[in-house]
């Protein structure tokens, strides 16, 4: 027997303020058809002023938690993925801890930019083997509209702000890739490509929250190898090949890198989870906001398998296979 951490309530939350590409189109030089073409993003969610991570953070995880129909003081531990706290310090995950009421145990977030909600899952995966959580919710929560450069369009039209969450609670299973739960996770980084995405600002060096850069079609290129060597390193870990996967839910960063990671896949189109219209790149908010949306509108049904994969900033990828 194995102890695996299934999922049992996901919740989103996206803050209420569109802003369509033809407003953007409107502050920086670039048009609808430029951004529809290079990436699929047709629309973003922009939290207003006053509006932070925890906030969204907080309405996905009350959904979560509803749907799993727990309550916040069962909850052994809480682990948000972030790039986009609140403050520099104490972690948005102990705000979000307080707001939920919950006392004991134990909040912290971690950090991986785009492929921050995979390494929560890991972290939270691995709290469940070894038996020191029963109960854990996972969060993704940015808003990135506040390290954009506005007057930067090669990257202000890509990212959006939102906030995803997963409850997960740990069972007893067979270890086998019939289980329902985490079946594996692959993290890796590579620190040498800093320089192709950063965000240009921080306490401990210039002292201001900076923005976010990046050289696109370095990015672009890494993207699909890097993402193509973990999702092969989880098949092969649990004895599966690309026909067995029911679901892929994508980092949501550009069509062209999903749709080149489910060609690669043989997954079948009506098979892609795929926000990336209507959301823009939410960071580690992304994969969650597309599970729920599929778990919500009944695409994903108990026991299909979903492949989760991701990269960012670092760089960091990695992938997640999930049994739902
Ligand atoms: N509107 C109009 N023109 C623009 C815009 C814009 N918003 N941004 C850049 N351009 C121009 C450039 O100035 C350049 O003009 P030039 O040829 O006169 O110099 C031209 O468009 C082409 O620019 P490139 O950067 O070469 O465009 P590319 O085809 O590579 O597309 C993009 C850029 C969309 C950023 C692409 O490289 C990409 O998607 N990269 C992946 C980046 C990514 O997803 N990052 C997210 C974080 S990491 C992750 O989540 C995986």
């Amino acid at each position: 027997m194995v102890r695996r951490a299934q999922a049992t309530g996901v919740g989103a939350y996206l803050p209420a303020g569109v802003m369509t590409n033809v407003q953007l189109a409107q502050k920086v030089e670039t048009s609808d058809e430029w951004i529809c073409q290079r990436t699929g993003i047709r629309e973003r969610r922009l939290a207003e002023a006053g509006e932070y991570s925890s906030d969204l953070g907080i309405k996905a995880s009350e959904e979560a938690l509803a749907m799993a129909g727990l309550e916040a003081d069962e909850l052994d531990l809480i682990v948000c993925a972030t790039s986009t706290p609140d403050e520099t310090f104490p972690a948005t995950a102990t705000r979000i801890q307080a707001r939920l009421g919950m006392t004991r145990g134990a909040a912290f977030d971690v950090q991986a930019v785009c492929t921050g909600f995979v390494y929560a899952l890991a972290v939270a995966d691995n709290f469940m083997r070894l038996g020191q959580a029963r109960n854990v919710l996972v969060i993704g929560a940015e808003t990135f509209s506040r390290i954009l450069d506005w007057d930067d369009r090669a990257t202000c039209v890509l990212f959006g702000d939102g906030a995803g969450a997963v409850v997960l609670q740990q069972a007893e299973c067979t270890g086998d890739a019939d289980d329902r739960g985490i079946l594996s996770t692959h993290l890796y980084s590579d620190g040498r490509y800093h320089d192709a995405l950063y965000v240009d600002g921080g306490p401990s060096s210039t002292g201001t929250v900076g923005h976010l850069r990046m050289e696109g079609r370095e990015v672009f290129r890494h993207a699909v190898v890097r993402m193509a060597e973990a999702i092969d390193a989880a098949l092969e870990a649990n004895g599966l090949t690309p026909g067995d996967i029911d679901w892929l839910v994508p980092h949501q960063a550009n069509l062209r890198i999903i749709e080149a990671m489910a060609r690669r896949l043989g997954v079948p189109e009506e098979r892609v989870v795929v926000t990336v219209d209507r959301h823009a790149n939410t960071s580690a908010a992304s994969i969650p906001l597309a599970l729920c949306e599929a778990v919500t509108d009944q695409r994903i049904r108990s026991g299909d398998l979903i492949l989760m994969e991701a990269m960012g900033g670092g760089f960091t990828w990695g992938s997640a296979l999930l049994r739902w």
